[in-house]
């Protein structure tokens, strides 16, 4: 499974991308707002931390505009994937962008059928947003799941990509649910090590070793 983070918060990418384990990062205009600083530097300097696809997002609601700001975005560096939300012209966009060899992610994916409409248009990934499907009362991985099957009984290459994760659990159920990828906020990217029994483990482990009154070098 790959891991992208999901912020646009220099810094943070640069100390996680520093793990080796950081395949990729997404944006969307939220995050760019918290940033406080314009798309076009931020998405820049992301792309040269991190090697991977980096999500910019296209703002317009129409099919032309939002094809016209993918062009752009995708000129800021070769690893932008650009990021259309699923509406019809957003896979009007996607068809259109996808063909110039771009890739896209389609974001905002709440369903089956919305997935199945983006592989059919050229998603490079499908973001499905598994927390605020558990927020709205519905299950988030169920739609990790169904989509999997979809995309496996037709051989579509589209890349699951699990969305609005909030917990180390999702990251362990989107893996078993088949997803290609998940995205992470930093936080959970962090969680992700812990472990009490890791903890008090070493410990034990240091103190022991500690009264050999050996050094390995
Ligand atoms: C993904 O591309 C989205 O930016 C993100 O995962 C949304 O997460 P949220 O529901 O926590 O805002």
């Amino acid at each position: 499974m790959q891991f992208f983070l999901d912020t646009a918060e220099i810094q943070v990418i640069r100390d996680l991308a520093a793990t080796g384990l950081v395949d990729g990062v997404t944006t969307n205009p939220t995050l760019i707002a918290k940033s406080g600083r314009a798309i076009r530097d931020v998405i820049a300097e992301i792309c040269e931390l991190v090697e991977g696809p980096i999500s910019a997002e296209v703002t317009a609601l129409e099919a032309e505009a939002m094809i016209r700001e993918g062009e752009y975005l995708a000129k800021i560096a070769p690893n932008v994937a650009v990021k259309v939300p699923l509406t019809w012209d957003g896979l009007k966009a996607t068809r259109a962008l996808a063909a110039q060899g771009l890739k896209v992610n389609v974001t905002l994916c709440f369903s089956a059928a919305q997935a199945l409409l983006a592989a059919k248009a050229g998603a490079a990934f499908i973001s499905p947003f598994i927390g605020r499907l558990d927020d709205h009362g519905a299950d988030g991985m169920e739609l990790i799941r169904e989509i999997r099957a979809i995309y496996d009984n037709y051989g579509f290459a589209t890349n699951i990509l699990a969305a609005s994760v909030r917990t180390s659990a999702h990251v362990r159920d989107a893996a078993i649910a088949g997803a290609d990828c998940a995205t992470l906020p930093p936080a959970v990217f962090q969680g992700l090590v812990k472990h009490p029994l890791t903890d008090r483990g070493l410990e034990q482990f240091m103190s022991d070793w500690a009264k050999t009154g050996q050094s390995i070098l």
